[in-house]
């Protein structure tokens, strides 16, 4: 019996018998069946239950959905809608507050991008008086993709779109049994032209939120609810017993290790010196701790106590880095300054580690790396704090000084940052 091939190359063009077209026309009317019985219908972002349907909410929460859980989600989408209710209001708001909302929520690009796609949207809104209404005018915007495209097409303006989401891609590739590796483009394409064959050009927003709310809640990743599936009949991953062979994706690298020491420079009141990190890089815009890069060099540690001053000195343990270039890409201009500055005061020594672990180390996983955190408290006299407050405003970074709580509650601080206070 051929159903749909079982490898990646799935012509569905050439290839459907009628048996197969029964299948894929039925597709979309169980799936819609099984949602309107058992789906959710209560997700604050829901579009399907209205006759006037908000893009800029599909927009939002499908940026928020992208690479995070919907119970992770609900808390920041009810708070972005508190304090940003139009995209009016998410446009014109400053980069602190909306980092602030972000905060926690990891991949800080999105948040960028929604800061500038809603500026673009108002552009957008100002000049035609709607919001986009085309595929090509949402993937003109920042931060959206084609299949964050497509669901905003679909569910947040009622008109077609296809969604082919790391959802949707679970569900098809398990249900035609589609070897092929997804993170190759070629298995995407065919990926997306099967997507495109399922989805009923009536009700493609239904459908966008039936197929990803199954995916979500039946056809999981580790342990899919068979049984409870409306697809289960011609499931070939399911007639297999190989549901969780799929969907196929290249075995990735290990992630490297980096290590780092984040200062908690303080001031004679407590309160701990907080930078904002450069826009571009590794929390760009967020608030941070000073850090400073550690490495293993020939079996020894190799901090980098400064740039200039090549003789590591009898108190500190580190042998400085010979490398002049890690000193500047893994050092922001704020951390060279500071670095310099403790160095110049010998205060270096008291901020860095003998281990590129101890006790109090974090650990925090990022999309390319692991990071290893050891933080290190410095404390600065008044006229010490002054100093350093001058030199780094002198090159026009913004800093605070802020106590544990008074960060947290005021900073868009990332989710390593809270680690650490904790
Ligand atoms: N994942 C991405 N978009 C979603 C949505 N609209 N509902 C549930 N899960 C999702």
């Amino acid at each position: 019996m051929t159903k749909i091939a079982a490898n990646s190359e799935i012509n569905l063009e050439d290839k459907p018998s009628n048996y197969i077209e029964t299948e894929l026309n039925s597709f979309a009317p169980r799936l819609l069946d099984w949602f309107a019985e058992n789906g959710r219908h209560d997700l604050p972002w829901q579009q399907h239950q209205t006759d006037t349907p908000n893009p800029y909410i599909v927009w939002l929460s499908e940026v928020m959905l992208q690479q995070t859980q919907v119970t992770t989600v609900l808390p920041y989408f009810a708070r972005f809608m508190e304090s940003f209710p139009t995209v009016q209001d998410l446009a014109t708001a400053e980069w602190d507050t909306v980092a602030e909302h972000w905060a926690g929520l990891g991949y800080y690009a999105r948040a960028r991008n929604l800061h500038k796609g809603a500026k673009q949207l108002v552009e957008v809104i100002d000049k035609t008086g709607e919001f986009p209404q085309t595929l090509a005018g949402w993937e003109a915007i920042s931060g959206v993709g084609p299949s964050t495209a497509g669901a905003i097409m679909a569910m947040g303006l009622h008109h077609y779109g296809v969604i082919c989401d790391g959802n949707v891609k679970r569900v098809i590739t398990r249900w035609a049994a589609i070897d092929g590796d997804i993170t190759k483009s070629a298995t995407t394409k065919d990926l997306w032209a099967l997507a495109e064959r399922l989805t009923p050009r009536e009700n493609s927003g239904l459908f966008a939120q039936a197929i990803m709310d199954m995916g979500a809640t039946l056809c999981t990743r580790s342990k899919p609810a068979c049984l409870l599936c409306p697809l289960k009949d011609d499931c070939l991953a399911h007639a297999q017993g190989r549901e969780t062979d799929y969907p196929v994706k290249a075995k990735k690298q290990p992630k490297p290790s980096k290590f780092s020491n984040a200062l908690l420079i303080k001031n004679s009141d407590g309160n701990i010196l907080w930078l904002q990190r450069p826009d571009n890089g590794i929390w760009g815009g967020l608030w941070s701790l000073p850090l400073q890069f550690v490495e293993k060099i020939d079996g020894k540690i190799s901090g980098k106590t400064t740039a200039k001053n090549s003789e590591a000195s009898e108190d500190t343990p580190l042998k400085v880095a010979s490398n002049e270039k890690i000193y500047e890409t893994e050092f922001t201009t704020a951390e060279q300054i500071i670095n310099e500055w403790l160095d110049k005061h010998k205060l270096a020594a008291k901020a860095v580690s003998k281990n590129l672990l101890d006790d109090t180390s974090i650990k925090h996983s990022l999309t390319h790396f692991h990071w290893y955190l050891t933080p290190h408290s410095v404390t600065l006299n008044a006229k010490q704090t002054a100093e350093i407050t001058e030199a780094l405003q002198a090159a026009e970074i913004n800093i605070h000084w802020l106590n544990a709580d008074d960060a947290q509650a005021t900073l868009g601080l990332p989710r390593a940052m809270v680690k650490i206070l904790e």
